[in-house]
């Protein structure tokens, strides 16, 4: 599959453009700033802004699925404003090009109808978004304008993120007090997305696997 990856420079992202092309995939990824990628065989970096949207349009062109793994790079209001953006110009251009499949990294903190936090993570949101309001607030935001598309969106949650291996991951509505998760298993999360079909306009946690 062809699929476009926005912030394949970040963190996560990185992890998400190694696992697509690990998968077989051919990955386009957009870009403000080429240098830090390698090129090699089915990557195709597009150098530019989510901020335009005919760049936006044209580094969409014969994808049939994007993966938005966008963090803003300062708690900002600028750069929390950038993000939604961004998100409006990617929906729009795959509305208008027919690319109905978008997965992305959200995370715990952002709320969601029919959320039931228990209390303490209802009070380490709160924290967050104390802390860290733009970041969350940029979540938010893209959340607000993808959910109102009819596109087959699927956001991915994880809590604190960390370091470390791949040890496995669950998707699930409910989510753990004090849970963390690799950036390896956020990202095989959302890669394999692209093939699973259980979790569409849905905003599932994304936890470590439980041990047997
Ligand atoms: N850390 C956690 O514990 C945690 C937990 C749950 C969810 N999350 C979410 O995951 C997100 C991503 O995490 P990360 O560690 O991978 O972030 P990161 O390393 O800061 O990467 C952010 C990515 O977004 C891109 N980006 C930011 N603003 C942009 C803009 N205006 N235009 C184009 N690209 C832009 C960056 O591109 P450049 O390289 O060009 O700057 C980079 O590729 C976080 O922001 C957070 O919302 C984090």
């Amino acid at each position: 599959m062809r699929v476009l990856i926005l912030g394949a420079t970040g963190k996560i992202g990185r992890l998400v453009l190694e696992r697509a092309l690990a998968d077989g995939h051919d990955v386009v990824a957009l870009v403000r700033e080429a240098a830090p990628l390698e090129l090699r065989e089915r990557l195709t970096v597009v150098n530019g802004s989510i901020a335009d949207a005919t760049v936006v349009r044209g580094a969409l062109e014969r994808s049939s699925a994007v993966i938005a793994a966008l963090g803003p790079r300062s708690n900002t209001v600028e750069d929390e404003l950038a993000l939604e953006v961004g998100m409006r110009n990617l929906t729009a251009a795959m509305e208008a090009a027919g690319v109905d499949r978008l997965i992305a990294l959200s995370g715990a903190a952002v709320a969601v109808p029919g959320d039931r936090k228990p209390f303490l993570d209802q009070l380490a949101s709160v924290l967050v978004r104390r802390f860290a309001r733009h970041v969350v607030g940029a979540k938010q935001r893209e959340y607000e304008v993808f959910s109102a598309t009819a596109l087959d969106w699927t956001a991915l949650r994880p809590p604190l993120v960390i370091d470390g291996p791949p040890k496995g991951y669950r998707l699930t509505s409910r989510l753990k007090f004090g849970a963390r998760v690799s950036r390896t298993d956020v990202a095989h999360a959302l890669v394999d997305q692209l093939v699973d079909t259980r979790f569409r306009r849905a905003a599932p946690f994304v936890l470590p696997k439980d041990r047997p």
